[in-house]
């Protein structure tokens, strides 16, 4: 399938001594470019892909990433990659998504602790609750989610998706899950009823709204952009709304001055490199689950084929209806 929000892959990942020139410092750079020649080394041997999410550190995004971005593009190049190996560089649901769309390959991930708090807010048993609370009503889920949440699921959504998905289901009212606010920035965006669950992600949900009326008077014309995740207020004084392929995006295509990305603070770090015309004004709100993923982890992954990740057949297949159903509907660039 074709979306305009589709990753570009592979990667062209340049000569090992070029790839973190100017991202880390030279000190850094002598550690850390051994560690990616074994990892390079070992993907050859193993038939392995590294699938990055764009929040992880620049050593690993820039130094040893095949395939990077949020988590509407993981899920669709997972389900796409020949190799018979994924380690998925980010957090546990999406190392299951992976697996899920690719039955037959094995998932790896280097630490089993990098979980989410929005996947820990909701389980299976609730959603069977929701669903006969509001018998008919479809259950849209964030892809924040474990497999079983998902299985119980009419269908998925991302960040980049959310408002499509829900206009695409033909209803007065959905079920939302589970993350709030990205259900209220939804509601504001269509007249679909939504009924949510109050998950929400201990990263974003720390951003005040004070903090960027802050950064407005201390930076006069800066441009602030916000993850949906953030709550109302927060997004109400943001230029943009999106996911965080869509922010990157907004930051290449916009060129500003001066910009605040609202969300975890590795994707400034980023994306800085990809913009030298843009000064990053950086809050830092780090992702604990994300940063648990670090290259001497990965090394050891493929070292050891450890940890596998295993989703319950009868369980993929369901959950794999609603991934489907999703990547069947599209993508646009962000929200807006
Ligand atoms: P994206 O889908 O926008 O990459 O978001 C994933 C995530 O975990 C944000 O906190
Ligand atoms: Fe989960 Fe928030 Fe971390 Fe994203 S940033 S993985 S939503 S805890």
């Amino acid at each position: 399938m074709t979306s305009p929000n589709r990753i570009e892959t592979p990667l062209q990942l340049g000569p090992i001594e070029q790839r973190l020139d100017g991202i880390v410092p030279d000190v850094e750079r002598a550690i850390l470019e051994p560690l990616i020649a074994d990892i390079e080394r070992l993907k050859v041997e193993r038939n392995a892909v590294v699938l990055a999410h764009n929040y992880m550190t620049p050593d690993i995004f820039h130094g040893v990433a095949d395939l990077r971005g949020d988590s509407l593009q993981l899920a669709q190049v997972a389900s796409e990659t020949d190799a018979d190996v994924i380690v998925m560089a980010g957090v546990h649901f999406m190392a299951e998504t992976a697996k899920i769309t690719n039955p037959d390959k094995t998932v790896l991930i280097s630490d089993t602790r990098a979980g989410c708090s929005l996947a820990e807010s909701i389980t299976a048993a609730d959603v069977r609750l929701l669903k006969e609370r509001y018998p008919g009503v479809p259950v849209v889920t964030y892809v924040n989610t474990s497999a079983e949440v998902k299985a119980e699921s009419d269908i998925c959504c991302t960040s980049s998706n959310a408002v499509q998905i829900v206009e695409s289901l033909d209803s007065d009212r959905v079920i939302f899950i589970p993350d709030q606010y990205l259900g209220r920035w939804v509601a504001s965006q269509t007249d679909v009823e939504i009924i949510l669950w109050e998950g929400s992600c201990e990263v974003h949900e720390r951003f005040t709204a004070n903090e960027l009326r802050g950064y407005r008077e201390t930076h006069p014309g800066v441009q602030i952009i916000a993850h949906p995740e953030c709550p109302p207020d927060v997004l109400a004084e943001a230029d943009f709304v999106g996911s965080t392929s869509g922010m990157i995006n907004f930051v290449k295509r916009e060129i500003p001055r001066q910009v605040v990305m609202v969300t975890e603070c590795s994707m400034s770090d980023n994306v800085a490199v990809e913009a030298p015309d843009t000064e990053f004004v950086r809050p830092c709100n780090l992702c604990p689950h994300m940063k648990r993923i670090t290259l001497e982890g990965i090394r050891t992954a493929l070292e050891t084929m450890q940890h596998e990740v295993t989703v319950d057949p009868e369980i993929a297949t369901r959950a794999r209806q609603s991934i489907d159903r999703m990547l069947a509907v599209g993508a646009p660039v962000g929200t807006h």
